[in-house]
């Protein structure tokens, strides 16, 4: 049984004027413990949508549907109540721009007594003595608990932020964006304390990233998000060397290699409007090797091999024919540009 379990989770935002917008649309993954999972896809795609709805945090302009099982227990159909008594104890969340948003005016120790407190953990000099491991585990002296966020660095507070989110000892963390407004020694050392946060607690991770070679880095398993669905989803070795959906060759594709000498090459377009019905494949407009049918069938999820799936017509080809449609396509058309996603906190 998975840790965590999504199923068919769907959101709507209400807008002005009776119409809607469809921002996460039949999302379905499971996470096991100690597991890394990521979840990709460019700004919009509603990756952190999908992460604040499986917490119950949307506003009350939003309706959600679908199922979300923490240890096989369903927690989303008991209502409010079901929902806050999983929610920081079992799971947790980094927000998306977390290190920007410790309360300005609060020591840093006592923002992490605080959710302790509250959720019954601890109280007291206990409580202050297990926020100050906490801090320490995460890399930040103890006594600098007793200064207020605006003292700590960009890294430091992030690193706060994370002790946060453990406050209560959650077997899952849903890390939003962790490190996208960190430089780039900064976010190596995030992400190097978040993997061995998950080793040495076997904390179970999703990483909420735009950025698909920080996911490959990081996680065992990802899943590509694109206009509110999951497009792609497998072990990241198989994402990286044989990925079965156009938007994730093209998305490692617009991403600089590390290693490599390859241009990097934009994908063209932008994402669809959420606010109206899309017909056929979302991806299509932008898509290099598309078919006719991509017009008018929405693809369905299909077994690409062990734990790894896909939604794209391309994969009802020969293999040959496949590879051949994909790689005259993608020699037309390469463009220079810039990477994927704002990814902005
Ligand atoms: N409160 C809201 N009301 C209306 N629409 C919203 C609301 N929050 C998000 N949306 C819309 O839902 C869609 C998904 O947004 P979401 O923030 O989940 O994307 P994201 O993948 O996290 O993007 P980013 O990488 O920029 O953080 C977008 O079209 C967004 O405009
Ligand atoms: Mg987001």
């Amino acid at each position: 049984m998975s840790l965590l379990e999504v199923r068919e989770l769907h959101v709507w935002f209400d807008l002005q004027e009776g119409r809607e917008l469809h921002a996460v649309q039949g999302v379905s993954f499971g996470l096991d413990a100690g597991e890394r999972f990521g979840l990709v896809g460019e700004s919009g795609c509603g990756k952190t949508t999908t992460i604040l709805g499986l917490m119950g945090l949307l506003p009350p302009t939003a309706s959600v549907a679908g199922e979300v099982l923490v240890g096989g227990e369903s927690i989303l159909a008991g209502g409010e109540s079901s929902v806050r008594s999983h929610r920081w104890n079992d799971i947790a969340m980094i927000f998306q721009g977390a290190m920007n948003a410790l309360n300005p005016v609060k020591k840093v120790l006592w923002q992490i007594v605080e959710p302790m407190e509250l959720h019954g953990i601890a109280d007291g000099t206990q409580a202050r003595r297990m926020a100050g491991d906490l801090l320490e585990m995460v890399g930040i002296p103890a006594s600098a608990g007793e200064r207020y966020p605006h003292e700590f660095s960009g890294g430091m507070r992030q690193r706060a932020a994370i002790a946060m989110a453990l406050a209560c000892q959650p077997k899952i963390l849903l890390a939003d964006e962790p490190t996208t407004a960190l430089d780039v020694m900064v976010q190596a050392q995030i992400l190097e304390l978040l993997v061995g946060l998950s080793n040495d607690l076997g904390l179970a991770l999703v990483l909420v990233t735009h950025d698909l070679p920080v996911v490959a880095q990081v996680c065992e398993r990802a899943a590509v998000m694109y206009a509110g669905e999951i497009v792609e989803e497998g072990p990241t070795e198989a994402l990286y060397h044989a990925p079965r959906h156009p938007y994730t060759r093209l998305l490692f594709a617009a991403t600089p290699d590390l290693y490599g000498d390859e241009a990097v090459v934009s994908i063209p377009g932008a994402p669809p409007r959420l606010d109206r019905a899309i017909e056929g494949c979302a991806f299509r407009p932008r898509c290099d090797s598309s078919l006719d049918r991509c017009e008018s069938e929405h693809p369905e999820f299909r077994a690409m091999g062990a734990g790894h799936r896909a939604a794209c017509h391309l994969n009802d080809l020969p293999g040959e024919e496949r590879a051949a449609r994909e790689g005259a396509r993608r020699a037309g058309s390469a463009a220079p540009a810039a990477t994927p996603g704002g990814g902005a906190p």
